[in-house]
This record gives C-alpha cells, sequence and structure tokens, in this order.
C-alpha cells in the first residue's frame, strides 16, 4: 500500500474529547498513516469524527492524549509558534466555506498568505498567477470573491492551498457548498493535483467522492474501521 515509503503523517493512539459538562470522545484510540503522494478519503456519518481528525492531523488542534508524526517531527509536543509556522509552511487548507477576504481580489487572496511567510512580491505574484492558471481561472484574477461564482471562489480558495507548494493539502467537505457540477469540477482539481504528486486528505459525506480516492478510511464513533486498502485495486503505487 505505502510502496515501501516512510508515512509523511502518522498518528498514533489519539484520543479527543470535546465539551466541559458532557465530554464526548470525538475520537478514541485512532491510528492512521498518511503517504506521500496518496489521496485519502475520510468518510462516516455525521459527527463520527471526521473533521476532529482532520484538524489534528493538520496541526489546528491537539489531542487528549496520543501522538502525531510529521516527517520524522512530534507535532504534538511543538509549541504553537512552531505548529503554526509548519500550518503555513507545509500544510494547505480547504475548507467547505472559502474564507477568501472579501475586500481583496483572487490574485492578493492567495499572494497575502505568500507574502506572511516572507516570499517577495514578485515571487508570490508569480505563484499566485501559476496557481490560478492551473485551476483554468487565470482571467478571474483581479475579480473580487462577491463577483465570483460558488465554484469558482472554491477554486481561488484551492489555488490559494496549493501556491504554497504544501506537503500535504487538508480539505474538510470541499464540494459540501457545491453544485453537483462544480463539486464535480473541484474533485477533478484534485485528482489532477494527486496525479501531480500532492498528497490529499479529503473529508466528505459522498460516496462517490470518497470511491475517487486511493484510500478510504471510515470512522464510526470516533474509532476508524476499514484503516486498510479498501481498495487495493485502484491503489496507485507511487
Ligand atoms: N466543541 C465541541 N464541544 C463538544 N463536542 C464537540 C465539539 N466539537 C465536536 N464535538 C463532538 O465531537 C464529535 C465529532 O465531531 P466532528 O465535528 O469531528 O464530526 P464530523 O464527523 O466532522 O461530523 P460532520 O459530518 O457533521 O461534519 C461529535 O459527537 C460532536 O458533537
Ligand atoms: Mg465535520
Amino acid at each position: 500500500m505505502s510502496g515501501g515509503k516512510e508515512p509523511l503523517l502518522s498518528a498514533r493512539a489519539l484520543v479527543r474529547e470535546l465539551g466541559e459538562q458532557m465530554v464526548t470522545r470525538a475520537l478514541d484510540d485512532v491510528d492512521l498513516e498518511v503517504y506521500p503522494g496518496e489521496f485519502l478519503a475520510l468518510t462516516g456519518p455525521s459527527g463520527s469524527g471526521k473533521s476532529t481528525l482532520l484538524y489534528l492531523l493538520s496541526a489546528l488542534d491537539r489531542p487528549t492524549s496520543g501522538d502525531i508524526w510529521f516527517g520524522g517531527s512530534n507535532i504534538t509536543s511543538m509549541d504553537d509558534d512552531r505548529r503554526a509556522a509548519l500550518r503555513r509552511e507545509r500544510f494547505g487548507f480547504v475548507f467547505q466555506f472559502h474564507f477568501l477576504l472579501p475586500e481583496f481580489t483572487s490574485l492578493e487572496n492567495i499572494t497575502i498568505p505568500l507574502r506572511h511567510r516572507g516570499l517577495p512580491q514578485n515571487v508570490a505574484d508569480r505563484r499566485a498567477k501559476d496557481a490560478l492558471e492551473s485551476l483554468g481561472i487565470a482571467e478571474l484574477h483581479g475579480r473580487r470573491p462577491h463577483q465570483l461564482s460558488g465554484g469558482q471562489q472554491q477554486r481561488v480558495s484551492i489555488a490559494r492551498a496549493i501556491a504554497g507548494k504544501p506537503n500535504i493539502v487538508f480539505a474538510d467537505e470541499p464540494t459540501g457548498n457545491l453544485d453537483s457540477r462544480s463539486a464535480e469540477a473541484t474533485i477533478r482539481i484534485f485528482e489532477q493535483l494527486v496525479a501531480d504528486g500532492m498528497t490529499l486528505v479529503m473529508v466528505t459525506h459522498e460516496p462517490a467522492f470518497a470511491a475517487r480516492a486511493r484510500r478510504e478510511v471510515h470512522l464510526s464513533d470516533g474509532r476508524v474501521y476499514d484503516n486498510e486498502a479498501t481498495r487495493p485495486n485502484v491503489i496507485i503505487m507511487r
């Protein structure tokens, strides 16, 4: 399944408890590996812990117990600054809502986080233009979010995620707000990016989209089932 590669991310015995009076064990003893170049779908019913797991893996949240390694470093024990740097420099994010800044153009929405990382303006501009181009929306660079369709907004947010050249992209229901054509287009874009070498972890409710991943990890009541190649015939060794 891994093609003999080292995992990019490994999670061991993850537990996440949430809530104050009524504590919910949102994740209960989860082990998971994410390999470089794979397209992994996280599935399961509402409340099964998919977002919780994605937030832990992507250093947006910390586990109650358990450990997560990224490229040999234990990210659970890192301080907040190092985790923020990791998110900025190594991870890309795509959510159900696009979170584009309303007063800025598509291009600026992509360059602003790159400038934050210290890239010079000309490099940030070049990367943003390349990302927009690769998603087929180069001509939308000067538009603000309210001048874009939902599908176009989501493409810009994907362009923003990939312009940082992340090691791994985390997507939580990226098609959740889209009509079926835009949703299909988004999945095609992800498939192409994975074919080009990107690593993707995507939460989805849609069985048809999960079926396009190379591996599906199914959650139920905070536990992982089928944490194996669920469709070995479509696993591609890279
Ligand atoms: N801040 C919180 N306080 C208390 N419980 C929470 C909190 N956030 C999530 N939970 C609970 O943790 C469990 C897992 O939630 P999570 O958001 O990970 O589910 P999900 O699989 O992403 O669901 P959905 O498909 O609806 O997005 C649920 O039982 C949820 O009610
Ligand atoms: Mg969720």
